[in-house]
């Protein structure tokens, strides 16, 4: 048999399984294996679940497909977000996903939720490609750790990060992926932030999240927290290093396209049709 029906493979025994931080290992692994070098695909790059395991009561989904990992994802506040494995039948793994999703979760990225419409308001997928990079950045080491909460709670108005936050995420099995820079003014005031993930060597990295506290807006401090960490992640090996936006946040896709990023790809989030 040949042909296109051939090339999606048939699931035999499709189950789904609740990852605690801990045990968030091997879908860290497998997210990482899916991560192609120029930029990722699906709703999920290893550093969206790393940054995700900051929270207290983090869960990771896993899919299996027999013993075969085929998706992961996470319930993002009301967005279920998910990447399945390159060439994995979506339709079987949407509409199991969907019974997951209750009243007020409206938003899917990565699958294709039966019944369900396209966003109309796009996300922006931008990449960068390594050249070389003269920054003010640092790198966040636990002295820092106040200085980087601080950042992102100004950075994001209804942030409610915190320093155990950051040490749980830094002690997960996803510590070990994340590459933080903090930019300084000339008085030692903490100004930006950016955290990095690296996905393996000749893989894409990707920013998540990039902040500036609202005092030093405009001076250059996210592009130099950007840099700073997309450097870091080549010096790793990154092929490349990601990020994705609303396309709706100008400042935000502006500071990229200054550090050098340029547009790859806008994606669309799947949403609960409103009632007419
Ligand atoms: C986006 C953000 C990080 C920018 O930080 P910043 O330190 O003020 O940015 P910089 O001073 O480094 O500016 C870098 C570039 O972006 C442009 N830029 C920054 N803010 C802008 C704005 N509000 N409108 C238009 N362009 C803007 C600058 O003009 C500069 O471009 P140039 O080099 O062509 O002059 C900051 O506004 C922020 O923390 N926003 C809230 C959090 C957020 O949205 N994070 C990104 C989510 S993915």
């Amino acid at each position: 048999m040949g042909g296109a029906l051939s090339s999606v493979p048939t699931m035999v025994s499709l189950a789904r399984h609740c990852l605690s931080p801990a045990k968030a290992g091997p879908a860290l692994r497998v997210l990482s294996e899916w991560t192609p070098a120029d930029a990722p695909v699906g709703g999920l790059h290893p550093g969206d679940v790393g940054w995700h395991l900051w929270r207290d009561n983090a869960t990771v989904l896993l899919w299996t497909d027999g013993e075969v990992p085929v998706a992961v994802g996470f319930l993002d506040h009301k967005v279920l977000r998910a990447t399945a494995a390159p060439g994995t039948d979506l339709d079987a793994l949407a509409a199991d996903a969907g019974t997951l999703l209750g009243p007020g979760d409206n938003a899917c990225d990565g699958l294709p939720i039966p019944g369900w419409e396209r966003d109309p308001d796009p996300w922006v997928v931008l990449s960068w490609a390594p050249r070389p990079v003269s920054v003010r950045a640092q790198p966040v080491g636990e002295a820092d750790a106040a200085d980087r909460v601080l950042v992102q709670r100004s950075a994001f108005a209804n942030s409610v990060f915190t320093v155990e936050g950051w040490r749980r995420m830094k002690q997960s099995p996803a510590g070990e992926l994340a590459v933080e820079t903090i930019v300084r003014t000339p008085d030692g005031e903490p100004a930006a932030a950016a955290t990095g993930w690296f996905a393996g060597v000749g893989r894409c990295g990707l920013l998540e999240p990039v902040g500036t506290h609202v005092d030093h807006r405009g001076h250059g401090y996210g592009r130099d927290a950007v840099l700073g960490a997309c450097a870091a992640l080549v010096e790793r090996g990154a092929s490349a290093v990601a990020v994705v936006t609303p396309a709706s946040l100008t400042a935000a896709v502006a500071l990229y396209k200054s550090a050098g990023f340029t547009v790859v790809r806008e994606n669309h989030d799947w949403i609960r049709p409103r009632p007419s």
